[in-house]
This record gives C-alpha cells, sequence and structure tokens, in this order.
C-alpha cells in the first residue's frame, strides 16, 4: 500500500541523518506498531510518511507509483495519509470544534452542504456532539485528542498515522480512546502509531516495527518481535509487563 525504501533525512542545522537508511512496507488492512527509544526517529518518520518532511534521498511510493512532491501530489497525500500530531496544540486551528472540524474540508473547496453533513457524521462519531460550539481552548487534553483525530478522519484518509496517542491520558481515557481506534481500524482504515506504551501496543498491534537511530532495527509479530530479548536489551527496551508476569508464573 505504501513503501518506503531506502529513505535519508537531515534536518537542517544537524550533522548527520536523523532518518538513516530506513525501509518499510505497510500493507492495507493492518494494526502497525513503530516503538523505539527517545530520538530514535519514530517523530520523524511519520513526517517523512505523511508528506510533511521530503527525503534527502530514498523513495516515499503507494503502491509502487513515487510521491512526487509538487502541491497538487502532496494535497493528495495529505488526503490518504492522515497524520495526528502528538501534540494536538499543534494540530487544532479554529475556535470551536465544528469549526476546527470544517477547516480541512474548507481548503479541500468541498461544497457547504458535503461539508455540513460530514461534520454533523463526525461529531456523532467521535461523541463530540455535545462539544460542538465548544471553545477548543477550553477543552481537556483527552477531548483534544479525540477532535485532532476526528480532525483527520473526516478526511477518509485510507491510512491513519498517530504519534503517541496515548501519551498523558488517564486509564479512562486511554480505554476510550483504544476504543476509538478500533472502530477505525473496523471501518477500514489502516492504522501505524508510534507509542512508549509497550503493554497497549503489544496486544493492539499485527506486526511491530523497531526503530534504533533512524533505522528498522527489528520487525515482527509482536510475539516474534519481544522474544528477541537480546536484541531488546542492546536497544535498552523494556518488555510488556504482561510478559513479564506470564515468564514469572513459570
Ligand atoms: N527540528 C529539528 N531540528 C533538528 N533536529 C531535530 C529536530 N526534530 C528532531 N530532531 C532530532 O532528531 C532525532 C529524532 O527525533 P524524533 O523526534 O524523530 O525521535 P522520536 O523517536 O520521535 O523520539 P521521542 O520518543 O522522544 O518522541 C533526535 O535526535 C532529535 O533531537
Ligand atoms: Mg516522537
Amino acid at each position: 500500500m505504501i513503501e518506503f525504501e531506502n529513505l535519508f533525512y537531515t534536518y537542517p542545522c544537524s550533522q548527520k541523518p536523523t532518518i538513516n537508511n530506513l525501509s518499510l512496507h505497510i500493507k492495507e488492512g493492518k494494526r502497525y506498531g513503530l516503538i523505539g527509544n527517545n530520538g530514535s526517529g519514530k517523530t520523524t518518520f511519520l513526517r517523512l510518511a505523511n508528506g510533511l518532511y521530503q527525503p534527502s534521498k530514498g523513495v516515499v511510493s503507494s503502491y509502487g507509483k513515487p510521491l512526487k512532491y509538487d502541491r497538487q501530489s502532496l494535497k493528495l497525500w495529505y488526503q490518504r495519509v492522515g497524520l495526528v500530531f502528538q501534540d494536538p496544540e499543534q494540530q487544532l486551528v479554529a475556535t470551536t470544534v465544528e469549526e476546527d472540524l470544517s477547516y480541512g474540508l474548507c481548503n479541500l473547496g468541498k461544497s457547504n452542504t458535503e461539508i455540513s453533513h460530514r461534520v454533523t457524521q463526525t461529531l456523532q462519531d467521535f461523541n463530540l456532539e455535545d462539544l460542538a460550539h465548544f471553545p477548543v481552548n477550553y477543552l481537556s487534553l483527552g477531548q483534544k485528542k479525540r477532535l485532532a483525530i476526528a480532525d483527520v478522519m473526516i478526511l477518509k484518509p485510507k491510512i491513519l498515522l498517530l504519534d503517541e496517542p496515548t501519551a498523558y491520558l488517564d486509564p479512562k481515557q486511554r480505554k476510550e480512546l483504544i476504543k476509538q481506534l478500533e472502530h477505525i481500524f473496523q471501518e477500514g482504515t489502516t492504522i501505524l502509531l508510534a507509542t512508549h506504551d509497550l503493554d497497549f501496543i503489544y496486544r493492539w498491534a499485527d506486526w511491530i516495527f523497531v526503530m534504533d537511530r533512524g533505522k528498522i532495527a527489528l520487525q515482527g509479530t509482536p510475539d516474534e518481535v519481544f522474544e528477541q530479548k537480546e536484541i531488546l536489551e542492546e536497544l535498552d527496551l523494556d518488555i510488556p509487563l504482561e510478559l513479564k508476569l506470564s515468564k514469572g508464573k513459570k
């Protein structure tokens, strides 16, 4: 569905590439987890995947067709590959919830009738109806995160990328978010999310990529990945609590 081949990316003021020969393939209809230590390049990769950054070398392609970085191609790409930032403040742009949801569709030049229809539907899907006219600034963090996902999903992307969606959420909000993601997945959207929440990713993902110093160090099903104790230890990565407990019982 989307292929990343031998990507390199160096930040303008940096000496070394942050993304350093990274290759990764995403197939339709799967749940992907992206894990790795602080600074391993997860957020940078998500920005490359969404087309916000252009690799200095390597190819990003969809069904074998390379992404071009002209305005029109990028506009289509952003629609197909949606990215939810870690910090919802970076995503939310308008004054009220309803206006915020309309923003992306306005930019795409959709008709008022279509915008109104999709906003109503999305408010329902994301349980935001009661907050439709509420100022975005006054939302709780959990509500802001929910709105940031709704902002992306209203554009009906084929693949949803999320940067640490469960970070800083209390257990109840975390549970609700996981339920929401499952619903989005069941409706037909492929999901790839970066996280430090190993307990969640172990249970949720079909496939896990482990990043280290700008490339994929390890990948496989959750069981395959967390079996690789030596590699994980080398990368200073922990294993999910569930596995630790089951090991303790043996
Ligand atoms: N705007 C920037 N300019 C220069 N260097 C940057 C910039 N943003 C990130 N970096 C560097 O790129 C490297 C990778 O950062 P990135 O945020 O992609 O890692 P990450 O895996 O998402 O980390 P975390 O788990 O802490 O979110 C880090 O060394 C970081 O300092
Ligand atoms: Mg990050």
